[in-house]
């Protein structure tokens, strides 16, 4: 295989968009005897890694989960700790993103943040509006559930108001209700902290996703790690519900 060749097919399989659960905050502050905070502040200089690692490779995007609607529950303590270090990161990072051309959205319910916060989300996502080079999606306050009940919502609105007929709702128009339709659906999952759960990310959208989990904590998820996670989604069959004779370069569709 010539070089150019190969750089292709490594591109083909490359994770067009990545979604990742960065779990492990919490336990690797406590490892070094320091309050939970001290491991999210860690956490964003892997949030960083990651952008760049992304934005090197030429992966258009990136979903993280910041925040999920059940962590409101966390000590109260932790909840404003976390809504500063956002405030925060946010205001400190935004210009270079912005420079980056990368466009930076927020997913979630935006109704219980404060009005700085809310008002700042709003002013990043319009800064950046016109980048195209790394989709870069925040889930703060977000759940899989909340997304779909939204999605539910909006379209039984438009029934009622009369632009759509419920008999029109199908599979492809309830996706284009939920966050990120204008996206490829997530390739990869990766679930860093060693748990095996989903805990209600994108649900609907990663009926497909090939799933990735790692033993490490989150702000020891570095570039090798990540190149590693692509390392093992490049080695795995997607079949989408076809048979892998199906997709073998020459493989006949059965029936047609
Ligand atoms: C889960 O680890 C992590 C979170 C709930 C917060 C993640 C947030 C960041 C990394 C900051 C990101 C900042 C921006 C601006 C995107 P955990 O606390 O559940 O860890 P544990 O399982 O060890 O307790």
């Amino acid at each position: 295989m010539t070089a150019s060749a190969e750089s292709s097919s490594e591109l083909a399989r490359l994770p067009q968009h990545v979604a990742v659960v960065m779990d492990g905050n919490g336990r690797w502050a406590e490892q070094r005897r320091r309050p939970r905070p001290f491991g999210h502040r860690a956490g964003v200089k892997a949030v960083r890694g990651i952008i760049r690692a992304c934005v090197a490779k030429g992966i258009g995007a990136l979903t993280l989960f910041a925040f999920s609607s059940e962590n409101w529950s966390r000590p109260r303590s932790e909840v404003r700790s976390l809504m500063d270090l956002f405030l925060r990161s946010l205001r400190r990072e935004a210009s270079q993103l912005s420079d980056n051309g990368v466009r930076l959205r927020f997913i979630g319910d935006r109704s219980r943040f404060s009005a700085e916060l809310t008002k700042l989300m709003h002013d990043v996502e319009l800064q950046t509006q016109h980048n195209a080079r790394l989709h870069l999606n925040i889930a703060i306050n977000y759940g899989g559930r909340w997304d779909i009940a939204e999605a539910a919502r909006k379209l039984a609105l438009a029934v009622q108001r009369g632009e759509l007929a419920a008999e029109e709702i199908d599979v492809e128009c309830f996706g284009q209700a939920l966050s990120l339709s204008d996206l490829p659906e997530p390739d990869l999952l990766i679930r860093t902290g060693g748990e095996h759960r989903i805990s209600n990310f994108l649900l609907w959208q990663m009926a497909y996703t090939e799933l990735h989990f790692s033993t490490a904590l989150w702000p020891d998820f570095d570039e090798a790690a990540f190149a590693s996670a692509l390392a093992d989604f490049a080695l795995r069959e997607r079949r989408f519900g076809k048979t892998s004779k199906q997709l073998a370069p020459d493989g006949k569709t059965e029936g047609g």
